[in-house]
């Protein structure tokens, strides 16, 4: 495959999937498929790098543990395909001329690099470092709508916070709010849309709950810590208490997902909303270029019948578990059943499910 035959490159062919799709331009515009298509191809050619190393040193895939094989057929799946005809110099020249913003995305790159071969060489543990003090500014950076690879999933919810009705008085409760990205983007089309507002903003990191705290000026927007891994009514949110949920990018890190999501179900009052607004894969183990970062955070995660693996789930997986937790009126935004013919990287989406 070369980089340039990308026919992504064609402005006909984005505007079919989006017709397919019934999404509109301005969430996954032109320059989004630019750079999402060659972090692909950056992140193909640092884990074919990677994947050198581990084959040089003889690793051997049968004597390591679970988690890390996992993380090892990962790097081996993501190096398969890499482009001929371009560097990974070059490939990261062109996504700083896209964007500046992504130096961010290029160093949490570069240190995951790093994290990775310290788990299979020194058994050191990935999220330590990466989660450490001296890493944590570049997850502000990371986690900001500055980011063009992160904000797509925000711009994604706030178009559907648009499209959906709420009642007049509405509690809403999000779930990981990280830096607030999410918090503050929708503060408006909710206050428009209701009489009565209360939001919950909650998240595990009470530097995180600290830096929304203190960013926060609205009356209404409160802030609380709520591991999403732990019941929700003894962390102040009791059952049938809310009418949405919201979880951006944050619930595929939970440990044991079945769990968080029946605590969620319990928390909706009847007719209330849960959305979704996560990265996907289409097919079975497709290696996503985020998750050379996201998979090492969660090597913990329980793994179960359903959930075979950490990273990101399948978009089919999502909607099972929803359904099989009696989440009902799924809706997926694009409509992925439509497009993923076309073009099989359509790895942003939204799910919005209800409580009947
Ligand atoms: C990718 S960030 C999403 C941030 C936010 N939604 C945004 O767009 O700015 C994921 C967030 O999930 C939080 N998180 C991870 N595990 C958690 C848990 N068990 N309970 C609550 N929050 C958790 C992390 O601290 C992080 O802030």
């Amino acid at each position: 495959m070369s980089f340039l035959d990308s026919n992504l490159l064609d402005s006909n062919f984005i505007e079919n999937i989006h017709k397919k799709g019934s999404i509109p331009s301005e969430i996954f515009d032109y320059k989004f498929y630019l750079i999402w298509e060659t972090l692909n191809f950056y992140v193909q050619k640092v884990a074919q790098r990677i994947n050198n190393t581990l084959k040089t040193k003889k690793i051997n895939e049968f004597s390591l543990s679970d988690k890390k094989r996992d993380l090892y057929k990962w790097i081996e799946k993501a190096s398969i395909n890499s482009v001929q005809n371009v560097t990974e110099e070059e490939l990261a020249k062109k996504l700083l001329l896209y964007s500046p913003e992504l130096k961010t995305v290029l160093n949490m790159i570069k240190v995951a690099e790093i994290t990775l071969l310290d788990y299979f060489f020194e058994n050191k543990l990935p999220q330590k470092t990466l989660t450490s003090p001296k890493n944590l500014s570049l997850w502000y950076k990371f986690f900001s709508n500055d980011n063009p690879i992160y904000n797509v999933n925000n711009k994604l919810l706030k178009w559907i916070m648009k499209k959906l009705e709420f009642p007049k008085e509405l509690k809403v409760l999000e779930l990981g709010g990280g830096v607030g990205s999410t918090t503050f983007s929708i503060q408006e089309i909710l206050l428009d849309k209701t009489d009565r507002l209360e939001y919950i903003y909650s998240d595990i990191h009470p530097l995180f709950i600290r830096q929304v705290k203190r960013k926060n000026n609205f009356p209404h927007l409160k802030t609380i810590h709520l591991n999403f891994d732990k019941p929700f009514e003894p962390q102040g949110i009791p059952k049938n208490g809310v009418n949405v949920v919201i979880a951006v990018n944050a619930l595929h890190n939970a440990y044991h997902l079945e769990k968080t999501l029946l605590e969620i179900y319990n928390s909706l009052s009847s007719g209330g909303y849960l959305i979704i607004s996560e990265a996907v894969k289409i097919y079975k183990d497709q290696p996503i270029a985020l998750e050379i970062i996201f998979k090492q955070l969660e090597i913990d995660i329980q793994v179960t019948e359903k959930r075979k693996s950490s990273g990101f789930l399948e978009y089919k997986t999502w909607c099972n578990l929803l359904q099989e937790t009696n989440f009902s009126n799924l809706t997926v935004y694009p409509d992925l059943d439509s497009i993923t013919s076309l073009y099989p990287r359509c790895n942003i989406v939204a799910i919005v499910a209800r409580k009947a």
